[in-house]
């Protein structure tokens, strides 16, 4: 199996030098900058959602608390890997950008990162997914139904978060908020019902990652734009900002899924191809004309015949996406729609050093391996 730290490495030079980003490593460069920053905002929304899981239910309190990684699997505390913070991080370095850490925004920054993990607690049982943040998922070791019921009771407290937050404009954050989440909920069915379609175009595809991935991006950007008062320009500069970071978001993820590894990602490899998923890479390829594409597509046709789970079956698949081109296509594509992103910022009046810090996060959401 060929695997590499660098998915998206040949094929990001109009953005710069790509660079393996190991979580938790000191590598230096842009990405190590953006990091960094993340790490600072946690130190400002973690408290508060501790305080928010600390609303639940014991029972409910403790997988949280597990899927979070500050307790064990039998409710003893533990220091177990987290996530990126991209999200609640994100809208904290708006809202400094705009006015200077505001307190209010801490309230959607939590929220923002509860809606994430009510997705990914979702998702993990949705595509029986068995590892993230390198350990087990939830509903396999609960079951479906607790984590059903720990998704839902993230998004509750997630929305009570933002209401108790006091803050003038909570009423329009939650329903930001909750706009997202009806796209977010779209595009995850959209995207299991494409598993069992054998065509799948290109714009169709995109429209279910700006559903499942974007539209949670796009109101972390604008919500720290929401929270701190800011006119409707700025909140709809900062949408489009999160929603084309939101796509690169989701390709990169994607190449990750085929040639990452899951000692770095902490998630599995080839869970995607294993399922039939319709990702980019795989929507170019089975579009595209010659031999690959027309391998890809044999093997689609034939997958259900075969065990999904053989990995060098996998590994063919994901050799005949490469000679397509799909994997270099794939890349482009999340290229640019960051040089998008950056380009919807350019208008907005920001301070050099504010702005940098959102271009250097910007091009971390491609140059990374976690
Ligand atoms: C995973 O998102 C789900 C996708 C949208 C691809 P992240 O990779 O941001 O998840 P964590 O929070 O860092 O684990
Ligand atoms: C990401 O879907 C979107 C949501 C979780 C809403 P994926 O299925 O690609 O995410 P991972 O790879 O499992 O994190
Ligand atoms: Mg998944
Ligand atoms: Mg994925």
């Amino acid at each position: 199996m060929t695997r590499t730290q660098d998915p998206v490495g040949p094929c990001t030079a109009g953005s710069g030098p790509a660079e393996p980003e190991v979580s938790g490593s000191a590598a230096s460069g842009p990405a190590t900058g953006a990091r960094e920053w993340l790490e600072l905002a946690r130190d400002r929304w973690h408290p508060a959602l501790r305080g928010a899981v600390d609303r639940l239910d014991p029972h409910m309190r403790q997988v949280a608390g597990y899927h979070f990684g500050w307790l064990d699997a039998d409710g003893r505390p533990s220091d177990g890997a987290a996530g990126k913070g991209l999200r609640p991080g994100l809208a904290l370095l708006v809202a400094d950008a705009l006015t200077g850490a505001p307190r209010d925004a801490v309230a959607g920054a939590v929220a923002l990162e509860l809606v994430h993990n009510f997705s990914l607690v979702h998702d993990d049982l949705i595509d029986r997914d068995q590892a993230r943040h390198h350990r087990p998922t939830v509903w396999t070791v609960w079951d479906d139904t607790t984590a059903v019921l720990v998704g839902d009771a993230m998004l509750a407290i997630a929305l009570e978060e933002l209401a108790l937050s006091g803050s003038p404009y909570a009423v329009a954050a939650s329903v930001a908020l909750l706009a997202a989440t009806r796209e977010l909920i779209r595009g995850q069915a959209e995207d299991v019902l494409f598993e069992s379609r054998a065509e799948v175009s290109v714009e169709e595809c995109l429209g279910m990652v700006a559903g499942k991935t974007g539209s949670l991006l796009a109101v972390s950007a604008s919500m720290g734009a929401i929270l701190t008062g800011a006119d409707d320009e700025t909140v709809a500069a900062f949408h489009t900002f999160g929603a084309e970071l939101g796509l690169a978001f989701q390709i990169v993820d994607d190449l990750l899924g085929i040639w990452g590894t899951s000692e770095v990602t902490g998630k599995p490899v080839y869970a995607d191809l294993a399922a039939a998923k319709k990702t980019l890479p795989v929507v170019y390829t089975l579009a595209s004309e010659g031999e690959a594409g027309a391998g890809l597509r044999e093997w689609f046709a034939t997958r259900t015949a075969r065990d999904a789970a053989d990995p060098d079956d996998l590994t063919q698949a994901a050799t005949l996406i490469e000679k397509a081109g799909g994997r270099s296509w794939a890349a482009d594509q999340a290229a640019a729609h960051v040089r998008t992103a950056l380009a919807a910022l350019e208008p907005v009046a920001l301070a050099d050093a504010q702005r940098e810090r959102l271009i250097e996060l910007a091009h971390f959401v491609t140059r990374r391996s976690a």
